[in-house]
């Protein structure tokens, strides 16, 4: 009889669903366990479940009422940037597979954290980076290892969204992302181009990363974005309420 693997999905907004969706058309995956924090984001998991035919699945907006289960076989976490590790960590700790959207950690120590605890325990932790095995991206690689470009030694790549809207709305669409480009800079979503050249380079497979530097511009067009859609700032930026999930 085909194994079947037990899981549960923490973070179930719009990333979230969509996964969802997918993994209910695979016979081969239960679904025991859903958890957002908003209750109308999991209670519609919890009936999309339910819509799809299969057995309702234990509904909470704490995920560690989840790893209580003893049906559990593995955690996939398509919450916001900032959760992921937290997530991940204690999923590891509680003896399951551990699975995440992009970003996975938001500093060095919590990358470290998630390797030594996964060596720890003995549990794999993945990162779901999907550029990673997109038909461009996996043709490509082909090309590299049949020698087609010869010998490469530079590559460039980019997270070429207009996300401007969905960024600046965030509030309204109670999406994570406003608060971490309030709050952060840098390259804050990295691996959708990283995660192919890495492959391309070998990294991690014989080769490695030696430095690792992140800039960034001024964010004018965040500004200007908000300028033209939303108005003049009528706070002083200390008077803006910082609103982080
Ligand atoms: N791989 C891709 O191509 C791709 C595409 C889109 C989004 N993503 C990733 O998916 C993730 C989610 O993106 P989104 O657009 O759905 O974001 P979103 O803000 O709409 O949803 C995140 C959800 O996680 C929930 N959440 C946060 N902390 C939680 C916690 N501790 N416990 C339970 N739930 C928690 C929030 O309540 C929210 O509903 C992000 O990591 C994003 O980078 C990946």
């Amino acid at each position: 009889m085909k194994r079947k693997v037990n899981l549960a999905i923490v973070g179930i907004s719009q990333r979230g669903s969509g996964l969802l969706k997918l993994l209910l058309e695979m016979d081969d995956v239960n679904i025991v366990g859903v958890c957002d924090l908003y209750e109308d984001r999991t209670a519609a998991a919890a009936k999309a479940v339910v819509e799809a035919g299969r057995p309702a699945p234990v509904a909470t907006n704490d995920y560690r009422r989840l790893l209580d289960l003893k049906k559990l076989d593995a955690v996939l976490t398509p919450s916001s940037w900032t959760s992921h590790a937290q997530i991940l960590l204690d999923t590891m700790e509680s003896g399951r597979y551990a699975a995440t959207e992009v970003g996975g950690a938001t500093s060095i120590q919590q990358c470290w954290d998630l390797v030594r605890t996964s060596e720890r325990t003995g549990m794999p932790c993945m990162m779901l980076e999907n550029c990673c095995y997109g038909r461009p991206e996996m043709t490509v690689l082909k090309m590299i290892k049949e020698g087609l470009f010869g010998e490469c030694v530079h590559a460039e790549g980019g997270y070429r969204h207009d996300l401007r809207q969905e960024i600046c709305s965030g509030k309204e669409n109670r999406h994570y992302r406003l608060a971490n480009y309030t709050c952060r800079t840098g390259d804050v979503y990295t691996t959708h181009e990283l995660g192919p050249i890495a492959k391309y380079f070998n990294i991690n497979r014989g080769n490695r990363m030696v430095t690792l530097c992140s800039v960034a511009s001024k964010s004018v067009g965040l500004n200007e974005w908000s300028r033209q859609h939303r108005g003049p700032m009528t706070k002083s930026p200390a008077a803006v309420s910082i609103w982080v999930m």
